[in-house]
């Protein structure tokens, strides 16, 4: 995996994407905070050699470089998810290689169910642990150099970045919760009675994202800081018919706040 690696970094720092300070990854209706990248340089990912192509709507698929505030970040508008069919190596690639590029640490967004019954539709929740409930990305053959075999994840999330968030959240008067995010493979959004099980063992949010890439990350030692946007609720008397389109629009209306949020916070590292 190193080789390919190697090779996609060679490519991307021909392309000018030098010593990027963070990478972003922007989940579903949420590609908007690319447009605060200046002197940006953007790649489709069908034009870098070893990446996946992104096939779902509101994901665009491209890889943008810049500046964000006095900050170099690379920004993936578009990830990949085990329900397009996947391989985990291929979900995870991309991460492998901002790593490799050199961030220092990974910002993930993404559209989720609300389980905790305090939750309201266009609410932000910091995720601070989560539960995996898609494949492990790691198994397989461990590359040592890369990372450990059996990585801990007792802090998935990094605390100090979560306090500096609830800080800036706090400063701007941006409502947000904290908790728990639980990854399923999709791409069926869930039964009352899955929505209620996931709840039971400790969820507050349910997604079919962002665990793949941050177990990667961990795996790496990337420090890693991610948010939910409740797009629509799983609490028993709040279900309503959900489709990927009322979740774009949801995600769609929270995204200004989310994107302050995130600017303050990777300007402040
Ligand atoms: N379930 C799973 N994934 C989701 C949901 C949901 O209710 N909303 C947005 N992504």
């Amino acid at each position: 995996m190193l080789e390919k690696i190697k090779e996609t970094i060679d490519f991307l720092k021909s392309r000018g994407f030098n010593s990027p300070d963070a990478g972003i990854i922007l989940g579903t209706g949420l590609g908007g905070l690319t447009e605060k990248i200046t002197n940006s340089i953007e790649i489709d990912y069908r034009d870098i050699p070893n990446f996946p192509v992104s096939t779902v709507k509101g994901h665009e698929g491209k890889l943008i470089y810049g500046d964000f505030g006095k900050k170099k970040i690379v920004a993936m508008k578009g990830r990949f998810h085990y329900y397009e069919g996947y391989g985990s190596e291929q979900i995870t690639f991309p991460v492998r290689v901002l790593k490799y590029l050199g961030i220092k640490c990974l910002f993930l967004s993404n559209a989720a169910g609300g389980l905790n019954p305090d939750f309201e539709i266009g609410d932000i929740m910091i995720i601070t642990d989560h539960i995996n409930l898609l494949p492990n990305p790691l198994i397989g053959q461990n590359d040592d150099r890369i990372g450990p075999r059996f990585p801990d994840m007792g802090e998935a999330y990094d605390s100090y970045l979560i306090n500096k968030a609830l800080m800036i959240a706090q400063n701007h008067g941006i409502k947000v919760h904290r908790g728990v995010y639980l990854a399923t493979t999709g791409p069926t959004f869930e039964t009352p009675a899955e929505y209620r099980h996931f709840r039971i063992i400790g969820a507050d949010a349910v997604g079919m994202s962002t665990t793949p890439e941050v177990i990667t990350a961990r795996h790496m030692g990337l420090p890693c800081f991610a948010v939910s946007i409740i797009t629509d609720l799983g609490v028993e008397g709040k279900i309503k018919y959900t489709t990927h389109e009322t979740v774009i629009q949801e995600a769609a209306k929270t995204e200004e706040r989310m994107t302050k949020l995130m600017t303050d916070l990777i300007a402040s590292l």
